[in-house]
């Protein structure tokens, strides 16, 4: 049995790269199971049970068609790629940083209560060595910038725990070191891009801590442009 990253196995992630190859990312694309068997080098049989397993992951749509099928990847099926690629990039070029581009926009006011509490500020103090600005910045991520977004998979974030009051319990949360950027070349690099878990499904915003109000220190107000440089510890 294969090896399993994330939901699928390795073989699995190499037919979608070749099924992507093919035009899948893109659109639909057609494509046969013996045409994908000789690229694999393997039988048919192994060829229609990976496409069975990818479809099943959620990682592509199909559909069976007169001459073969008709092949697209999903929006988890390409996060899946982008992984692989971050992987390969930090292998091959050293550097697994991502940038991620958004506007600026306001949320709905809950990240100054979360950013404030107790149990959250001591762990910002001693793991990120600050007082965050009680609040998180919020960035609308672009379109590519959703896609891409996945590559932060790859980046070692700073862990931050779940605790525990007399009332409830509060999730552990991780944190991206960061910087940003406006569109007229002022930059801030003490920021930490934070998020519940490492892949958001819904993933068109992005939100920032820093022991600043940025709106302030940068000047930025709803709808300006920001380029968010995000690494790792
Ligand atoms: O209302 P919203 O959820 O956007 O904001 P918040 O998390 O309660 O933060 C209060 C305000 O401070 C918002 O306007 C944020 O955009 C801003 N903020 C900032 O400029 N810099 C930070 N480091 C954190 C928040």
């Amino acid at each position: 049995m294969s090896q399993t990253t994330g939901r699928v196995g390795h073989d699995e992630l190499a037919t979608l790269k070749l099924v992507a190859l093919e035009g899948a990312l893109e659109g639909r694309t057609t494509v046969t199971c013996s045409e994908l068997a000789d690229r694999l080098d393997a039988s048919n049989q192994t060829a229609s049970r990976r496409l069975q397993r990818l479809e099943d992951a959620g990682h592509l749509h199909r559909e069976v068609t007169g001459n073969g099928q008709l092949v697209s990847l999903t929006d988890e099926g390409e996060r899946a790629l982008q992984r692989e690629y971050a992987d390969y990039r930090r292998l091959f070029e050293g550097d697994a940083d991502v940038t991620l581009r958004g506007t600026v926009t306001s949320g709905m006011g809950e990240g100054r209560h979360y950013i404030s509490l107790p149990g959250y500020m001591r762990q910002f103090r001693e793991r990120l060595g600050y007082e965050p600005f009680p609040g998180t910045l919020n960035v609308e991520l672009s379109d590519e910038s959703i896609r891409t977004r996945a590559r932060m998979d790859a980046l070692d974030p700073v862990e931050i725990d779940g605790w525990a009051d007399d009332e409830r319990t509060y999730g552990p949360a991780f944190c991206w070191p960061a910087a940003v950027e406006t569109t007229d070349g002022e930059r801030y690099d003490d920021v930490h891009v934070i998020a519940p878990e490492r892949t958001h499904h819904d993933a068109d915003q992005l939100e920032m801590i820093a022991p600043e109000k940025l709106r302030e220190t940068l000047e930025i107000e709803d709808d300006d442009e920001l380029n968010v440089h995000v690494s790792e510890q």
